[in-house]
């Protein structure tokens, strides 16, 4: 027994949390490892919605202690709000524990994640303005505050004075703006955040290598993708973290050798929200079509995502770099009604054929996507409740897409609700 990784493939909105949710069934803990409130996972539970950012999305589960790990960003007024609303729907997040070496979004990280995207102008990233880049800037330069810091007054103030020393000229003569007020944003961590933070502060290292040690299952939760990654995604338009799998170690404190299990989710076709290349985009009535039939629009800021075909270049890809075992597909129901399906096997790039997702910027963004077409099922799936009722079009689709990524499909999910997942190992 060890731990089972959950990793984006694509740009995010995958649909992670449903399996996630799924998976957490057979485990103890569920540990997020990286990334912060730009995320957004929505679990569908008996008709009811659960729309998650922070939170663990085993915390659905009563047997699960859901856990925010040491790679996490973490907003103290989001974290409150999110388990606040959890509460008032009937959900126990008295399991939940924080990571205190996890590192704090404060207010000026926000202004300063909306102020740098307006000087970039039209180089903007498209950030989802949370502060996450500016909290994991804050982290690398040392200067970061960290949970830990909310339990001892005197430091937290220290630390923060160093921060806005730098920052209030900052802001007043780059941005024009007013600076930020050590007393007010200590008011509100020291009174109002810390006392309904201290008690979730814990060891996450300790409390994971127990269950580890004690033969229990862990889920490792990631948030983004593979393509949103820091190191391997399509920079500079990526999240400032690392969500493949590799992260899922250092944001756990998990060790490479106790992941059995990788899970790549992607999604039956392609969404992507903010700027960068996207090779198989669609600007077409198909996917007009696949936002409305796959409501893809953001849970959290409601951008209107770029739909796209499903591209096999970047899954080989998204396969190596997170060591994927296996994938779950999403969202297939949402290409019922489509007559045909293409499915990108290759690039063209100056009249070469590209079967790697190429690692040059300039490449990428002028790449032409080779298809394959593939016949639509022109049937309803939402009802399929076995892989043996899946019409064959929808069943060769899989196939065929297992055979050009080299990774078996194992899930399938074909609506939003817990139970609309086919198991192809059972
Ligand atoms: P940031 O993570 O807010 O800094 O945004 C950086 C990039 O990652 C932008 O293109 C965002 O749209 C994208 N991004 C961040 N979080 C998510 C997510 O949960 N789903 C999809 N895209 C995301």
């Amino acid at each position: 027994m060890g731990a089972t990784v959950i990793v984006g493939t694509q740009w995010g909105d995958e649909g992670k949390g449903k399996f996630t949710d799924l998976l957490a069934r057979d485990m103890t803990a569920v540990v997020r490892f990286q990334g912060g409130h730009n995320a957004g996972h929505t679990i569908v539970v008996e008709g009811e919605s659960f729309a998650l950012q922070l939170v663990p999305s085993g915390v659905l589960y009563p047997h699960i202690t859901p856990v925010i790990g040491n790679g996490v960003v973490v907003d103290p007024g989001v974290l409150l709000r999110e388990t606040a609303m959890l509460e008032s729907k009937g959900v126990d997040t008295s399991k939940l524990r924080v990571s205190g070496n996890a590192h704090m979004i404060f207010p000026y990280h926000q202004s300063l994640d909306a102020l740098q995207e307006r000087h970039l102008g039209k180089n903007k990233l498209g950030t989802t303005k949370r502060g996450i880049g500016p909290s994991y800037a804050d982290k690398s330069m040392r200067t970061g505050l960290r949970i830990q810091d909310l339990l001892d007054e005197k430091i937290f103030r220290q630390k923060l004075e160093v921060v806005l020393h730098q920052l209030n000229p900052v802001m007043a003569r780059v941005y024009n703006k007013l600076g930020f007020d050590l007393e007010e944003i200590t008011e509100t961590f020291m009174n109002e955040y810390r006392p309904k933070i201290e008690p979730m502060v814990t060891d996450t290292i300790s409390l994971v290598h127990e269950e580890l040690e004690a033969g229990h299952e862990i889920l490792l939760e990631g948030a983004q993708a593979t393509f949103l990654d820091l190191d391997h995604g399509t920079y500079p338009y990526v999240t400032s973290s690392n969500p493949t799998a590799g992260g899922a170690c250092v944001g756990s404190g998990v060790g490479p050798m106790y992941i059995d299990r990788v899970v790549g989710v992607a999604k039956a076709y392609i969404t992507r929200v903010g700027a960068g290349p996207f090779p198989t985009e669609l600007f077409d009535d198909v996917g007009d079509h696949i936002v409305d039939v796959g409501h893809e629009y953001g849970t959290n800021t409601g951008r209107r995502r770029r739909p796209g075909w499903f591209d096999c270049v970047m899954m080989r890809y998204a396969r190596r770099v997170n060591s994927m075992t296996e994938l779950a597909i999403t969202k297939l129901d949402v290409l019922d009604d489509l007559d045909t399906i293409k499915v990108c096997v290759a690039y063209e790039h100056d009249g070469k054929r590209i079967t790697d997702f190429p690692y040059h910027q300039s490449v990428l963004h002028n790449v032409t996507p080779v298809y394959e077409e593939l016949p639509g099922w022109k049937t309803d799936l939402t009802g399929v409740t076995d892989r043996s009722e899946l019409p064959m079009a929808a069943a060769d689709y899989l196939s065929f897409v297992e055979e050009q990524c080299g990774v078996p499909v194992r899930l399938v999910g074909v609506g939003p609700g817990r139970k609309q997942v086919l198991d192809f190992a059972a």
